[in-house]
């Protein structure tokens, strides 16, 4: 068996971990990065995140020009879908962004293993591979091996006609009838995709209002608009079991008429990937979710194993993991570690899209802290108006006496990109004041924000 030696090892090279790979060869570490995929991303780029936008991209795209372009005066003739190019398109982003981060690993000096790893005590991983079995020791190792998707009692999945969200990014016809358990991010993005490619979507979710966690008003709006779309909705439903037959696909739900149609995307959440790491080597236990405990330096209980991402307490998303990634490096070598938990934004990519930082109002509430809380409504935007794109609102919660932002939440276009001055300002402890006396650009979008920042204190300007 080959031996190597490195100062860090990062197992995992997705968003988390080829990042801190990254920033440990840039504090001038000796660094390797283990992934049992040749290609490397993780899941953010290989079946995630980034495959998924390209979709949303392009199917946004066909139904606009479909259907939302002869307002402005513009005529196409006959609109037709070449779905295999559309899906080629996904998988040469996915290609060349991939790519792009082997050639920062070559840039970096990192060196690449290809294979499993497996611990075989602290300090110590085996990574087996096609090469053969490589003993990797390194006095320092970061575990980012993320999530995978949760499997739903009763549900097998074939991994096609009921498969998980890899199988929905790459269906080879557009579905007669996608049937969606869950509407969370992944079943709404992915619900949201096929429904503009023309296919009957219907969402399942358990609780009787989508997106759990995110502000209740912000999502009763959504579900509206999803509705609007055609994207139809069971609430209240408890899925138990789905069966493949000749030709369709039939989905039970607890004390309802089954559903059928001829797919269906199981999207009920993604748990922590420990398994097979060998964690049982070092003696490291795992919480009551199976994630791997850590301190605010992202060290486990054992010396020298650090641990990030999605197999850590927190949101899964791949900004919270290179934010984790940097930080846990940084921490290694000796600097000062500092990320602030409440404000990692969620986005949810759909039209229009929903993106939240900071406390929602259902949060405010049950702990009885005060607020006051400024709404402004997308459609009184001229921008918005401009582009056709009215639908949503933005809404600010700030601390009743100190007025210091403690919430913002936002549905409508671009919303994913308007947070960011939101988090911003959350991060400096901005008041909603600050953020109605910052001069922002006219005609732009982000008018809103400044709008419901002034509706705060019941001043807004063009409401
Ligand atoms: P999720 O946790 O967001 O939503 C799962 C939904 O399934 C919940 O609403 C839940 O109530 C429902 N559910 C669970 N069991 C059910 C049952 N038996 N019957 C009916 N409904 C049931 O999980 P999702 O959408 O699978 O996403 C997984 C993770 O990936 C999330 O943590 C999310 O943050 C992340 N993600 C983030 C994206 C983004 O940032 N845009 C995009 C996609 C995923």
């Amino acid at each position: 068996m080959s031996e190597a030696k490195h100062d860090l090892l990062v197992i995992g090279a997705g968003p988390g971990g080829y990042v801190a790979a990254i920033r440990a060869a840039q504090l001038g570490m000796d660094v390797a990065c283990v992934d049992r995929e040749e290609r490397l991303g993780g899941t953010c780029l290989r079946v995630g995140c980034i495959p998924s936008k390209a979709l949303l991209e392009s199917s946004e795209k066909y139904h606009e020009a479909l259907q939302g372009l002869t307002g402005h005066g513009i005529g196409l003739g006959k609109v037709s879908l070449d779905l295999a190019t559309m899906l080629g398109r996904k998988d040469k982003l996915v290609a060349d962004l991939t790519d792009g981060i082997a050639g920062l690993f070559k840039k970096n000096k990192i060196t690449r293993y290809t294979g499993t790893a497996r611990f075989e005590g602290p300090g110590k991983v085996v990574v087996t591979g096609d090469g053969g079995p490589v003993t990797v020791t390194a006095a320092k190792v970061i575990i980012a091996t993320g999530s995978s998707p949760t499997p739903l009692p009763g549900v097998t999945m074939d991994g096609d006609r009921i498969g998980d969200s890899t199988a929905a990014l790459a269906y080879p016809a557009v579905p007669q009838h996608l049937i969606v358990i869950g509407a969370g991010y992944i079943g709404l993005e992915l619900g949201s995709v096929w429904r503009r490619l023309g296919a009957e979507v219907t969402v399942v979710e358990y609780f009787d209002r989508i997106l759990p966690g995110t502000d209740l008003e912000i999502a009763r709006e959504a579900l509206k608009l999803f509705k609007r779309q055609g994207i139809k909705f069971v609430l209240k439903a408890r899925v138990t079991g789905a069966r493949l037959d000749k030709k369709s696909v039939t989905v039970d739900i607890a004390g309802q008429e089954p559903l059928q149609g001829d797919r269906v995307l199981v999207a009920v959440g993604r748990r922590a990937h420990t398994e097979g790491l060998g964690l049982d080597s070092l003696g490291l236990e795992l919480d009551d979710r199976g994630r791997i405990p850590v301190n605010e330096r992202f060290e486990t209980a054992v010396a020298g194993v650090h641990a990030i991402g999605d197999v850590i307490a927190g949101p899964m998303l791949a900004h919270k993991a290179e934010e984790e990634g940097v930080a846990c490096v940084e921490g290694i070598a000796g600097q000062a570690v500092a990320i602030d938990h409440g404000i990692i934004p969620g986005v949810c990519y759909t039209d229009p899209e929903i993106a939240t930082v900071g406390r929602n109002e259902e949060e405010l509430k049950e702990t009885g802290t005060p607020y006051r809380k400024g709404v402004f409504f997308i459609r009184a935007n001229s921008r918005a108006r401009a582009i056709d794109r009215i639908d949503g609102r933005v809404k600010i919660l700030a601390h009743a006496d100190t007025d210091r932002v403690l919430g913002v939440h936002i549905i409508g276009a671009h919303a994913g990109d308007l947070i960011a001055e939101a988090v911003a300002a959350m991060a400096f402890g901005a008041s909603s004041e600050d953020i109605a006396r910052v001069c922002h650009a006219h005609p732009t979008l982000s008018e809103a924000v400044k709008e419901a920042a002034l509706a705060v204190d019941d001043r807004p300007l063009h409401a």
